[in-house]
């Protein structure tokens, strides 16, 4: 188990397009899921992709409503509906800087868990954000490219003295 470095914005790795992974099931991947679950509860974030921690794979982590984490292999993303959102996010890649983005409100996804099995479902909501900032990661994007405001970017600091409500938070630091 270890904490693990978390790569920043002007790190290469956060703008490649990510491997496949052949078999969630290896044991290093075990391992990989493992450090990232214990690196995103250090850090208190709501979700982890590989390139985050300079690994160029496709998978990323979400934790779930009941306080765990879900691992999600080789991830597919399909928008469902033409209904968008707007919502503040963070990105522990740019950490202190919260910005809007407008997603797609509900997704349809599927990928593979720790096992191997092929999961899918729907989502909606901040879920549904968050799996597509991650899935995001997985192809080079970070949400600053998503923006199409960029006066509605700023430090979370400056944001919750001049924008009362304060911003809903994507990814959290620890204070
Ligand atoms: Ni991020």
């Amino acid at each position: 188990m270890a904490i693990l470095k978390i790569a920043r914005l002007g790190h290469p790795v956060l703008l490649q397009w990510s491997e496949a992974v052949a078999d969630p099931t290896a044991a290093d991947m075990r391992r990989l899921v493992t450090d990232m679950v214990e690196t995103l509860q250090d850090i208190g974030g709501l979700g982890l992709a590989a390139p985050q921690i300079h690994v160029s794979l496709r998978l990323f982590i979400c934790r779930t409503a009941v306080g765990g984490h879900t691992a999600l292999f080789n991830p597919e993303i399909q928008p469902i509906g033409d209904e968008f959102e707007e919502a503040w996010e963070g990105c522990l890649s740019i950490p202190g800087l919260r910005g809007v983005v407008q997603r797609p409100a509900r997704i349809a996804f599927r990928g593979q868990d720790i096992a191997g099995t092929w999961i899918e479902g729907e989502a909606a909501g901040m879920a549904a954000r968050v799996m597509q900032h991650e899935h995001d990661h997985l192809e080079g994007v970070l949400y600053p490219m998503r923006m199409t405001d960029l006066s509605r970017l700023g430090f979370v600091e400056e944001l919750a003295r001049f924008n009362p409500p304060k911003p809903v938070e994507h990814e959290r630091q620890k204070p």
